[in-house]
């Protein structure tokens, strides 16, 4: 960072004057109360609605953050590109699509439907993330499936503290009757890899959404897919740029539920939103940031977080066409 700051070669040169522009957008959107936060988990009901971070930490290690970003939450579906690039890693896309579509689905994210090939439409929606958690290290126990998980998001983050959620697990298993019934109905469809253990593959991917981190935390693993897979501020390489172009594509089309398209349209940029609030947004080579505030729109995605979205695009021309 520092050589890059001498010879003048920061990605963003003028960045006191960029933290002033995103200060901006955050004071503009804090009185914005729109939106009701998740009610399908108790747990996550009862999140103070109102919490709102923004963090963001460019290619070259530069961060800033503002808000409640000392704040945990979890990460609930913006596990599901950080698993889909596991599996990636694992066994190699061809494998990996044996399994699971690459097309967005044009439903809801719980919706009950697999594509013409029996399988789940993407990796992005809840029936493909299952996929993908029974295609991650399932050679291995629970305890050291979940120790592979949770510590590819500490080396993500860079080095700041990765947790787990026990109550929300607990209370997301409890009422998870349709994710349940999204299970048994890929492996009607024969679609699971041969010797999948469905409980133990459900209850993997209830933990995987259970991480917990904070705003700081998880624009670093923004910023590392900004970067085509090298943690900006380690050094650290997790995933092969390969991977990480085959996730962004998918975050692309499939990462904003029903909204992807019309995301796709007018923000222009790869992310993957989650039912906690979180929103993970990527400007690919320039950096990442991660936007949490709990209360949700229709569609599921946070409120402020589309609303900062759409005025940074706004102010700064990202829209990668
Ligand atoms: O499976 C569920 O219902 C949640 N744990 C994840 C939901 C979520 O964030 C949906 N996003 N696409």
């Amino acid at each position: 960072l520092l050589a890059r700051a001498i010879t003048g070669e920061l990605v963003i040169p003028d960045f006191p004057s960029f933290m002033a522009d995103i200060t901006e957008i955050y004071e503009s959107l804090l009185p914005d109360r729109r939106g009701q936060v998740a009610d399908y988990i108790p747990q996550l009901k009862r999140v103070a609605p109102d919490q709102f971070a923004i963090a963001i930490c460019t290619v070259d290690g530069q961060r800033f953050t503002i808000g409640d970003f000392g704040q945990s939450f979890c990460v609930q579906s913006v596990c599901k590109p950080i698993n889909y690039c596991l599996t990636l890693e694992g066994h190699g896309a061809e494998v990996v699509h044996r399994h699971v579509g690459r097309e967005p689905s044009g439903l809801g994210f719980n919706e009950l439907s697999v594509n013409g090939n029996g399988l789940p439409h993407n990796p992005m929606i809840n029936s493909g993330a299952i996929m993908s958690c029974s295609l991650i290290e399932a050679s291995l126990d629970m305890a050291d499936r979940f120790d592979y998980v949770a510590d590819t998001w500490r080396r993500l983050s860079g080095g700041s503290p990765v947790g787990f959620n026990n109550a929300v697990y607990l209370s997301e298993r409890q009422t998870a009757d349709r994710n349940f019934a999204l299970g048994y109905f890929m492996r009607e469809h024969g679609a699971f890899p041969a010797g999948t253990n469905l409980i133990e593959t459900l209850e993997f991917y209830f933990q995987c959404c259970s991480v917990e981190l904070d705003a700081g935390a998880l624009a670093s693993v923004a910023s590392t897919l900004a970067n085509g897979g090298v943690v900006p501020l380690s050094g650290d390489r997790v995933f092969s740029t390969g991977t990480v172009q085959k996730c962004l594509s998918l975050m692309s089309s499939c990462g904003m539920y029903d909204y992807s398209g019309e995301f796709a349209f007018t923000i222009g940029l790869p992310a993957k939103s989650g039912v906690s609030g979180a929103l993970m947004l990527v400007v690919p080579q320039v950096m990442g940031i991660a936007i949490w505030s709990p209360r949700l729109d229709a569609l599921g995605n946070s409120v402020r977080g589309i609303e900062f979205c759409k005025q940074l695009v706004a102010k700064y021309n990202f829209h990668v066409y």
